[in-house]
C-alpha cells in the first residue's frame, strides 16, 4: 500500500465524522470485549470502541501509530505489528476489525490465517473490501497504487480456506467514496465541503443495502465467523 496516498485518503475522510460513524455502525454488532483492530491507521475508528474491555489497534506505519495516540485513543493499546503475522497468543480476542485495510494486500489467505488463529471458537471478523463488479461510472477509488478489489464469492473462497464462515454482507456506498476525496480537495476551502460530504453520505446512506446496491457497490462490510474445531 501506498502509505502516502492512505494517510491523505484518511486525512480527506477524517473531515467526515459521520462517514467514520457510519461505517463503524454497519459494523459494530457482534463485537464482544476483546477487540484487535487490523490496521487502526490514525485510529479513528478505534476511538468508537475505547469503551471496551481490551481494544488493540495494530498497524505496520509508525506515522500512523503516532497519529491515533493523540486521537482519545488513550485507553486503546496500539502496537507496531503485520496484520498477517502478529505477536499475540491464539484464541485471545473475541472480535478482530480490519476496516479499508485489506484493499493493499495481494494474497488475503495470510491475514485471514491469522485473524482465524487469534479468534476464541466462534469469533467474529469485521472487514471491510472494495467490490470489484461495483458500478464503475459512479467513482473509481483508489487507496494507492496497488489496491485491489474483490468479488464476494472469491472472498467467501479466501475465508472458507482460513476456518471462517461469511455470516452475513452488507453493501454500501452505490455512490463510491470516490465521490467524497475526488471533489472533495476543489472544495477543502469552500463552505461547501461540509454539505457535500453531509450529501454524499446520506445519498449512500438511502441507498445502502438495496438489492442493486449489495450486488454494484463499491464496498462491501462483510461479517465471519471462526468455525468451532472440527467442523467444515
Ligand atoms: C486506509 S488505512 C485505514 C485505517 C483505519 N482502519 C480507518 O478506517 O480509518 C489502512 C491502514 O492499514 C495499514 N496496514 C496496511 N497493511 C497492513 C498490515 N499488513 N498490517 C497492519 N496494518 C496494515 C496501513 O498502514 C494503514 O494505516
Amino acid at each position: 500500500m501506498n502509505l502516502a496516498s492512505g494517510a491523505s485518503t484518511l486525512e480527506v475522510m477524517e473531515g467526515a465524522h459521520r462517514y467514520n460513524r457510519w461505517i463503524f455502525d454497519r459494523v459494530r454488532g457482534g463485537l464482544g470485549q476483546r477487540v484487535l483492530e487490523i490496521g487502526c491507521g490514525t485510529g479513528t475508528i478505534t476511538s468508537f470502541m475505547v469503551d471496551r474491555q481490551l481494544v488493540v489497534g495494530i498497524d505496520v506505519s509508525p506515522e500512523m501509530l503516532r497519529e491515533a495516540q493523540t486521537r482519545g485513543n488513550d485507553r486503546a493499546r496500539l502496537a507496531l505489528m503485520d496484520g498477517t503475522r502478529t505477536a499475540f497468543r491464539e484464541g485471545v480476542f473475541d472480535a478482530a476489525l480490519c476496516i479499508g485495510t485489506l484493499e493493499g494486500m495481494a494474497d488475503l489467505g495470510p491475514a485471514f490465517r491469522e485473524v482465524a488463529r487469534l479468534l476464541k471458537p466462534g469469533g467474529r471478523f469485521v472487514f471491510t473490501s472494495f467490490n470489484v463488479h461495483r458500478l464503475r461510472p459512479c467513482g473509481t477509488y483508489r487507496l494507492g497504487p496497488d489496491t485491489r478489489d474483490h468479488s464476494l464469492p472469491a472472498l467467501e473462497a479466501a475465508l472458507d480456506g482460513a476456518g471462517l464462515r461469511l455470516v452475513r454482507f452488507h453493501g454500501t456506498f452505490f455512490l463510491s467514496p470516490g465521490f467524497v476525496w475526488r471533489y472533495h480537495g476543489a472544495l477543502r476551502w469552500t463552505a461547501l465541503r461540509r454539505p457535500y460530504i453531509a450529501a454524499v453520505v446520506a445519498v449512500n446512506r438511502l441507498l445502502d443495502d438495496a438489492a442493486a446496491t449489495r450486488r454494484r457497490c463499491g464496498q462491501f462490510v462483510l461479517l465471519a465467523e471462526k468455525r468451532p474445531a472440527g467442523s467444515s
